[in-house]
């Protein structure tokens, strides 16, 4: 059973998922996400991250929009000659570019589009807003590990949250207000399995560098 799962299985097999049907989400599943979001800890205390459970048509599509020109910016060049990384081969690589290439044009029809935000109750400064990551990720993380423990697909993602401006727009949020990322929702079309990262000896040191 998915509910069973414990959080050291749940951590170690929590892939981004990129590939979702547009089968709805029932509201109590997505609410139970952004209550695990909420649970996360922020800077002093400040409870500050705010969520939008987007599912209405016409603001998923303008996300796609926006997600699909970010995307295509930053990304679709690598298509030809995504490289490799001495942890991620060429092929395994290559599938992930696919998939956030699915994910580009598919994304308007993903059941549901969270939006990681924060209120700051004043116009943000951009020192404000780059300290605001610290406060929004270990939700964006309990969520994503929530989602997983439900046998829900999500990724992160924040490709089509580069122009502030037109986000802004899109969601009518107020000038207190940034969006951090962006994570569609769904039941996954890929398998789930294991992440791959770098072992220990790689990553770990003892007492000093
Ligand atoms: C800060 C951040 C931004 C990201 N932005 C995007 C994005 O815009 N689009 C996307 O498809 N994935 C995005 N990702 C997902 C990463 O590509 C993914 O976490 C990474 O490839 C590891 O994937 P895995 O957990 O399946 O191994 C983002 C992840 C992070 C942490």
């Amino acid at each position: 059973m998915a509910s069973e799962m414990g959080i050291f299985e749940t951590i170690y097999n929590c892939r981004a998922m990129r590939k979702l049907d547009s089968r709805e989400v029932p509201q109590e599943d997505l609410e139970k996400l952004i209550g695990a979001a909420n649970q996360a800890p922020s800077g002093s205390n400040n409870q500050n991250g705010r969520w939008i459970i987007v599912r209405n048509q016409e603001v998923k599509t303008k996300l796609a929009e926006l997600n699909k020109a970010g995307v295509e910016s930053y990304l679709a060049p690598m298509i030809k000659s995504p490289g490799s990384l001495s942890h991620q081969p060429e092929d395994k690589r290559r599938r992930m570019l696919e998939a956030v290439i699915w994910q580009k044009e598919h994304m308007h029809e993903i059941p549901a589009l969270i939006i990681a935000c924060i209120d700051f109750g004043t116009i943000p400064t951009p020192q404000m807003f780059a300290g605001g990551n610290g406060s929004i990720w270990p939700g964006i993380q309990n969520l994503l590990l929530a989602a997983r423990a439900l046998e829900l697909g999500a990724a992160p993602t924040t490709l089509a949250l580069t122009d502030r401006d037109k986000v802004a727009e899109v969601l009518n949020l107020p000038e207190t207000v940034a969006a951090y990322c962006l994570i569609p929702v769904g039941y996954p079309l890929g398998n789930f399995g294991p992440v791959t990262r770098k072992p220990l000896s790689e990553i770990l040191r003892y007492d000093t560098w």
